[in-house]
C-alpha cells in the first residue's frame, strides 16, 4: 500500500482558498463572472472557492484527458514516467455555455507541465471572452514545459505526485480532505 503524507492540510487549504476568493471578489467587484472548472480534479476546489466569492457567478465545466498524463494502478507513483504528459490533450466534455464577452475564471487543481491549461486556454479564447483568468490550487513550476500566467495560485509545491482535495491517482483519493504526497511504503 502506498503511504500518504500530508503536504497541505485542510486548515491551510481553507485559509488560502478564502484569501483567493477575497482577491477574486475584489478584482471583479460590480461584475459577474463564470467559473469554468476542469473535470474532475478541480471540482472540490471550485465548490469551496465559489462559495466564498461574493459576486454574481455561474458555473460551467470542461473535461479533458491527457494521454500519458494519468498513471495506471500498475505504475510506480514515485516514478516520473508514470505521469509525464505526452503533450496530447483532447476534450472529453465541452462547455455548455457561450463565454463570449464574459469574465472567465478557469479553475484547475494543479498546474504541472502547462500543456493542459494552454490547450484549454485556446478553447476558451476562441469564445472571445471579455477576460480570462486562471485560478489553480497548486502549482508545480519545476515541471513546466509551456509557460503559464496564472492570476490566482494557492500553493507552489515541489515536484512530487500529490493526491486529495480533488486530485487522484488512478481515480482514487479525490475525497481526501488534505493534499497528500503519495509515497511508496
Ligand atoms: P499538465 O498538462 O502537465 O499541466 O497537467 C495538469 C494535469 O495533470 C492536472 O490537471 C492533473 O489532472 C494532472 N496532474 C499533474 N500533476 C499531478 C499530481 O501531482 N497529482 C495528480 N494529478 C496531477
Ligand atoms: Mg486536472
Amino acid at each position: 500500500m502506498p503511504n500518504l503524507r500530508i503536504l497541505v492540510s485542510r486548515e491551510q487549504i481553507a485559509k488560502r482558498v478564502a484569501e483567493m476568493a477575497a482577491e477574486i471578489s475584489r478584482d471583479f467587484r460590480g461584475q459577474s463572472i463564470i467559473f469554468v472548472g476542469v473535470l474532475k480534479g478541480a471540482a472540490i476546489f471550485l465548490s469551496d472557492l465559489a462559495r466564498q466569492v461574493s459576486l454574481d457567478a455561474t458555473f460551467d465545466f470542461i473535461g479533458v484527458s491527457s494521454y500519458g498524463n494519468r498513471p495506471t494502478p500498475s505504475e510506480d507513483p514515485a516514478g516520473h514516467a508514470a505521469w509525464d504528459s505526452l503533450g496530447e490533450v483532447r476534450m472529453t466534455k465541452d462547455m455548455d455555455q457561450s463565454l463570449a464577452d464574459r469574465n472567465v475564471i478557469l479553475v484547475e487543481d494543479i498546474l504541472d507541465t502547462g500543456l493542459t491549461i494552454n490547450y484549454i486556454l485556446k478553447l476558451v479564447q476562441a469564445h472571445q471572452p471579455k477576460e480570462i483568468r486562471i485560478a489553480a490550487l497548486l502549482d508545480k513550476p519545476s515541471r513546466r514545459k509551456q509557460p503559464i500566467h496564472a492570476h490566482y495560485i494557492g500553493f507552489t509545491i515541489p515536484d512530487a505526485y500529490v493526491v486529495g482535495y480533488g486530485l487522484d491517482y488512478a481515480e482514487r483519493y479525490r475525497n481526501l480532505p488534505d493534499v497528500c504526497v503519495l509515497e511508496n511504503q
